[in-house]
């Protein structure tokens, strides 16, 4: 596992950045897979920013998004589509029909899981999956469990999620208790990855990642066990 440590969360914001610039400079038809949360604001900023300055094309760049709320309107204001269409697809040049998110509106929650994983392996898998970390470890909507799920699929939140993710809506009672999320094999499909943290509040996450050990009660732990993973983290969450 790479690690990259940063002064704050502007430097990891452009560490990542300068990664997925390249990425689509060498590869203009990459498939990306996206987070949503708090942490890649920045980093969409900065390729946002790139992108109106002409230095970076995304007219044939897929993506495919970790998760979404369930049940969720795409146009309600805390869906992870429109988090997506506001913080980075309506300020870039991507064809919208090019990017993906999990329909949080399914009737059967099961086959869109399945048409999920079937429209990630048609992309070819992912190019580069930029991921956050939960507080209490989790990637995408996996929470720390005796089992995790390996394809795309229903989640029931845990009290800490709901409680966290909070700060998002008008009052806890408003936070989805329940997500669709690519699940730990999905993410694998990714050829390379990026897991994000900034502050101190993610130091315990960020250590139990670092440690090398592996266990579903941190699901990004089993990050210890893909090829190709780079941690970038600023102080706070390196040093806590
Ligand atoms: P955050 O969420 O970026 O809003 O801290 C990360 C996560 O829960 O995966």
């Amino acid at each position: 596992m790479n690690v990259i440590v940063t002064k704050d969360y502007a430097e990891m914001s452009s560490a990542a950045a300068k990664i997925v610039s390249e990425l689509i400079k060498n590869k203009p038809d990459c498939v990306l897979g996206l987070a949503t949360g708090s942490t890649p604001e920045g980093m969409y900023a900065q390729l946002v920013q790139e992108c109106k300055e002409g230095s970076l094309d995304f007219s044939a760049v897929r993506s495919v998004n970790l998760d979404e709320y369930y049940p969720i309107k795409p146009d309600n204001d805390q869906s992870y589509r429109y988090f997506m269409n506001d913080k980075l697809f309506n300020h870039v040049n991507i064809d919208k029909a090019n990017t993906n998110v999990p329909n949080g509106m399914t009737e059967n929650p099961e086959e869109e899981g399945a048409r999920y994983d079937k429209i990630i392996a048609n992309l070819g898998g992912i190019d580069l999956q930029i991921l956050g970390i939960g507080q209490n470890g989790h990637i995408g909507f996996n929470e720390p469990d005796e089992e995790l799920v390996s394809g795309t699929h229903l989640v029931d939140l845990t009290e800490d999620t709901i409680q966290v993710n909070s700060r998002f809506f008008a009052s806890i009672d408003e936070v989805p208790k329940q997500a669709l999320t690519m699940g730990i094999g999905s993410i694998f499909t990714a050829r390379s990855i990026i897991i994000m943290a900034s502050g101190k509040n993610k130091h315990d996450a960020i250590s139990k990642l670092l440690s090398g050990k592996i266990t579903t009660q941190c699901p990004a732990t089993m990050l210890n066990l893909h090829p190709d993973v780079t941690v970038i983290c600023d102080e706070g969450a390196y040093n806590g």
